[in-house]
């Protein structure tokens, strides 16, 4: 096994939801190493957290602008290599950019940026840093979602007639209802989540997985937003209509009040020879249908599954992997482009992946603002 790879960690502290993810799952294929981080905007926290978690604390530093300068004062071979962007939206694109224009590689949260604005630039500044770059669009992780994806690249449903994507959670129905709860939430303030909250937040995934396991791109959109009140700027519910190329047509649902759901991502792509479908909430069956033979189910494990796959699943069929897994295979297929391993397309969500997702966000809201029109991503 190569020496781990040293990894420096932005957000993600102990009072934060994805920290956890990203922890474990840097650690389950033993490629990774946290040698340093902020895990917190406030010095003691992040100092507290990371005794609590047993990392040294001599590299927990009082702000990212001093963890860039003190890193670059170590001696390469002691330096951080990588570090992890898991703060809310707003600290993506400066931290991102600093860390890729003095050399480090990165590993980010999505939505990539605030706007496409600053998704262009970063992009520009990842090709002049040849750093590598991996975005967390987790669910693309999944060795089913792999498995669909190369199926429909090796042309197992023919032409595809119709998508259909939904990302559904109702987590702020207590928070929307209650005008100072509404104000107190960074999800949604456009200041700290960027232009829209449901649909930049989950609605992105699901544009993400739609295009990765398609292998097609949205051409152009139209987008209904739901604010539910006057005084929220903030989307938390919409429906999008989607062009794709090859005259393919679909549909994105998202939305952050839908009672009772938890995190149904749900993904269906129908094509003339059969289709399948995919949910996250159960994300070890894949579905694949057809009009004149019975339903199939695929799972994670078996030689029937591709490479892509197999090379997401640690054990023999029949024991669950799950969220952890699918976060821990991009941090893999990561691992592997920092130490210039071969990889396989598909392992990681590239830079490309962010610039695409903001695009949409971008669209979605244009689209809703001009009286839900029909407007051309680029
Ligand atoms: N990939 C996924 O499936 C997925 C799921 C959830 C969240 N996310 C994304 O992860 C990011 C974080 O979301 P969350 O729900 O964990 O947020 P959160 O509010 O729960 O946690 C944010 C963390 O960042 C820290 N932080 C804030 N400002 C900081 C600063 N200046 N320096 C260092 N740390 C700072 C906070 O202390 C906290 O620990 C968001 O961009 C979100 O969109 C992705």
């Amino acid at each position: 096994m190569p020496k781990k790879i040293r990894l420096g960690i932005l957000g993600g502290g102990g009072d934060s939801l994805i920290g956890v993810l990203h922890r474990i799952a840097a650690f389950i294929n033993d490629n990774y190493e946290i040698v340093g981080a902020v895990f917190s905007p406030e010095h003691q926290e992040s100092l507290d957290f990371a005794k609590e978690i047993d990392i040294p604390l001599n590299r927990i530093y009082k702000d990212f602008d001093t963890l860039i300068e003190e890193e670059l004062k170590l001696p390469e071979d002691e330096r951080m290599q990588v570090c992890s962007v898991q703060t809310p939206n707003f600290l993506h694109f400066p931290m991102a950019k600093k860390l890729l224009d003095n050399g480090f590689h990165v590993i980010c949260e999505k939505p990539m940026t605030m706007n496409y604005e600053e998704a262009k630039i970063l992009q520009e500044a990842h090709k002049k840093s040849g750093k590598v770059f991996a975005l967390t669009h987790t669910y693309t992780g999944y060795p089913m979602v792999r498995q669909m994806r190369e199926m429909i690249k090796a042309g197992e449903l023919g032409k595809i007639h119709k998508v259909d994507a939904m990302y559904y959670q109702g987590w702020i129905n207590p928070i929307i209802h209650d005008k100072e709860k509404r104000s107190s939430v960074w999800r949604l303030d456009p200041k700290k989540a960027g232009i829209s909250s449901c649909m930049g937040d989950i609605g992105v995934h699901a544009f993400n997985m739609i295009e990765f396991t398609t292998g097609l791109k949205v051409k152009s959109l139209l987008c209904d937003f739901n604010y539910l009140y006057d005084d929220n700027q903030m989307d938390v519910d919409g429906t999008v209509l989607i062009r794709m190329n090859e005259h393919v047509k679909g549909v994105i649902r998202s939305s952050q009040v839908a009672t009772g759901e938890e995190n149904r991502l749900a993904i269906a792509i129908y094509g003339e020879k059969g289709a399948f479908r995919w949910e996250q909430e159960r994300p070890n069956f894949l579905y694949r249908m057809s009009d004149t033979e019975p339903t199939q189910i695929y799972k994670p494990g078996h030689a029937y599954n591709s490479e892509l796959s197999l090379d997401g699943t640690k054990l023999p069929p029949g024991h669950p992997e799950g969220i952890f897994d699918s976060m821990a295979n991009i941090y893999k297929g990561a691992a592997k482009a920092i130490r210039g391993e071969k990889y396989n397309d598909g392992e990681f969500p590239t830079m490309q992946d962010g610039v695409r997702g903001m695009n949409f966000i971008e669209n979605t809201v244009a689209s809703h603002k001009q009286g839900n029109v029909w407007v051309e991503m680029d």
